[in-house]
């Protein structure tokens, strides 16, 4: 097995939780490489498949022709943020017809981009650009961000965003780099360099600069934000008796979801179908280990 393609991760569990009926139209808000769609589609089901990475969506089209011409298949590249009008502007046009009967969100990044040579979210790549855009239509790039923001607001972003402990210690680095160096701050080479100097040891298995990229890559692509706006677009979309599936790989992904889930319980607007996240198997965190931090959580809602 190739396994520098994107894996699905929870695929059986994120398909049985969507309750997949032959006809019923379902939304992927997070296409990547189709791994969950395509399985919704062996059972029978329509997909609308988001996905605001134009690469990720014009791969999507060359292999998912098939689905595309039977009409099986919508592919938008788009920001699921813009969910509600995304569907209404398919219903206008009569390309979709029909209830949405599940959405699907599988957040963050997809191994394809994250091991790209050229779009700077993988450490292992020292040549590539500190560019870290998901969507190349956004204005400001990770290396932006290392030469306007203040050490406070670096910091903030390595702790709040990445949880990363040494935060002050590089960002104080970072402004201090930019005063003589500034093309030091334009690839991932040199900022993977300046971490390593600037952590006084390793936390457990992860690679130094692990939390920092994170950081860096969640707050060029506003992804915290887009998940807050999205979910109360999917609740109002999806249809009574319909679910929503998340799979979240750090805190501040499930946070949100599992926030907002409990308030949706509450205010009577459907229910949680398990209170706790369902976690992958022991043998689906052998075979991709990436599999390793998902949280699964369901909400349905009310008929
Ligand atoms: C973890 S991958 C999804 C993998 C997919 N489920 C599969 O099995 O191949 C996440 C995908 O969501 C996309 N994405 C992340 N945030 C998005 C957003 N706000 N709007 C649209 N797509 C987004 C990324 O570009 C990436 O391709």
């Amino acid at each position: 097995m190739n396994n520098k393609t994107h894996q699905p991760v929870m695929l059986k569990e994120a398909i049985d939780a969507l309750q997949v009926k032959a006809g019923r139209w379902y939304v992927d808000a997070t296409f990547g490489r189709g791994g969950h769609s395509q399985a919704i589609l062996d059972q029978g089901g329509r997909v609308v498949g988001l996905d605001f990475d134009e690469q990720t969506i014009d791969l999507a089209r060359r292999r998912f022709s098939e689905a595309l011409e039977n009409n099986s298949l919508i592919l938008v590249r788009e920001n699921f943020d813009k969910l509600t009008q995304i569907i209404e502007q398919l219903k206008q046009e009569k390309v979709l017809s029909g209830q949405i009967w599940g959405i699907l969100f599988d957040f963050g990044t997809s191994t394809d981009q994250l091991m790209a040579e050229d779009r700077g979210l993988s450490f292992e790549h020292r040549q590539a650009k500190l560019d870290m855009r998901l969507d190349n239509r956004l204005g400001v790039k990770a290396s932006d961000l290392l030469k306007v923001l203040t050490v406070k607001q670096l910091t903030q972003i390595f702790e709040d965003l990445g949880g990363e402990e040494q935060a002050k210690k590089i960002a104080k680095a970072i402004v201090r780099v930019r005063e003589n160096n500034p093309a030091d701050l334009e690839v991932v080479g040199s900022l993977v360099a300046l971490i390593s100097a600037n952590k006084s040891r390793r936390s457990g298995h992860l690679h130094p600069a692990t939390k920092v990229f994170q950081a860096l890559r969640i707050a060029v692509n506003d992804e915290l934000d887009n998940i807050e706006r999205v979910l109360p677009q999917a609740l109002a979309l999806v249809n009574p008796g319909g679910r929503i599936v998340t799979i979240a790989f750090h805190e501040g992904e499930d946070r949100p979801v599992k926030q907002i889930f409990a308030e949706w319980e509450e205010q009577e607007k459907g229910v949680r179908i398990s209170k706790k996240p369902i976690q992958p198997t022991e043998t689906e965190i052998n075979q991709n280990p990436r599999s390793r931090s998902a949280k699964l959580r369901i909400f349905e809602r009310k008929e």
